[in-house]
């Protein structure tokens, strides 16, 4: 009933009207041993789940939020990449559908005019240099107003809908995200990183800008120089100009 023209992606398709979270739901099937490409999805999330343990509004049926279970045959130092490649999956879409041209933040987020359309968070289960699973959630804001974005606290959000004054078919959004990701993901397998790393590039926010760089309980100023071949983040430091590689941060815009 999902319309799906995919290989593996998607074979199986958790629905949920209403849940916790479709990442919580996700782990207990993979434990389950859920196969390679299962999705969870819902209409609506009470305890939407955000990178650095904040919460993800999930308003019913007005975006997307879905998990995908997968058992890549990769060493855990390559999860990253997976997000990353998430990332430039939905930008794809978001371009293609809208004509609006999408930045990634790094490492993740989607950003349209400054503000935040849609997340990632990954999520993985590692045993001795062998991933169990990744599971990859995908949150997308897009039929929402302005008025039920407001409930968002962290981050300034935005959605498909206010970006692109039109209502969007999240039925129809899913179907092209799973298609592409497939894609996508076979072209990772098939070539390696760079691929990625070039199409992030197309999309990423900020490179050659100055950025905010928060590390732990750290700030500090640098250039944004791109992403490495592993994914990592490349920024020179403004102080004393060395580069520097990072592969957990939070980044910023930088106001003089
Ligand atoms: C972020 O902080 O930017 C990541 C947000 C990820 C939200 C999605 S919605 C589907 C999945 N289930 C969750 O609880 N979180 C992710």
């Amino acid at each position: 009933k999902w319309g799906l023209e995919t290989e593996w992606i998607a074979k199986t398709i958790i629905h949920k009207p209403e849940t916790t979270s479709t990442q919580h739901i996700a782990h207990q099937l993979a434990q389950e041993g859920a196969s390679h490409g299962t999705i969870v999805i819902a209409d609506e999330q009470t305890k939407g789940k955000g990178r650095m343990n904040r919460k993800w509004h999930s308003s019913k049926n007005e975006g997307i939020w879905m998990s995908i279970i997968l058992r890549p045959a990769i060493p855990p130092h390559k999860a990253p990449q997976l997000t990353l490649l998430t990332a430039t999956v939905l930008a794809d879409v978001i371009m293609k559908e809208t004509n609006i041209k999408p930045y990634i933040k790094w490492p993740n987020d989607i950003i349209i005019h400054n503000k935040k359309m849609s997340g990632i968070l990954t999520e993985m289960q590692a045993e001795q240099d062998q991933v169990q699973y990744i599971i990859i959630g995908i949150g997308m804001n897009v039929n929402q107003d302005i008025k039920s974005l407001h409930k968002e606290i962290h981050t300034k959000a935005t959605s498909l809908k206010m970006e692109a004054d039109k209502e969007f078919d999240i039925r129809y959004l899913v179907q092209k995200i799973l298609q592409q990701f497939e894609k996508t993901y076979e072209l990772y397998l098939q070539k390696g990183f760079p691929v990625i790393k070039t199409k992030w590039e197309s999309y990423g926010f900020r490179i050659g800008e100055k950025i905010l760089i928060k590390t732990m309980n750290h700030e500090w100023k640098a250039t944004f120089s791109g992403i490495d071949h592993d994914g990592g983040l490349l920024v020179r430091n403004l102080d004393d100009g060395k580069m520097e590689k990072l592969y957990s941060a939070e980044i910023d815009w930088f106001r003089e």
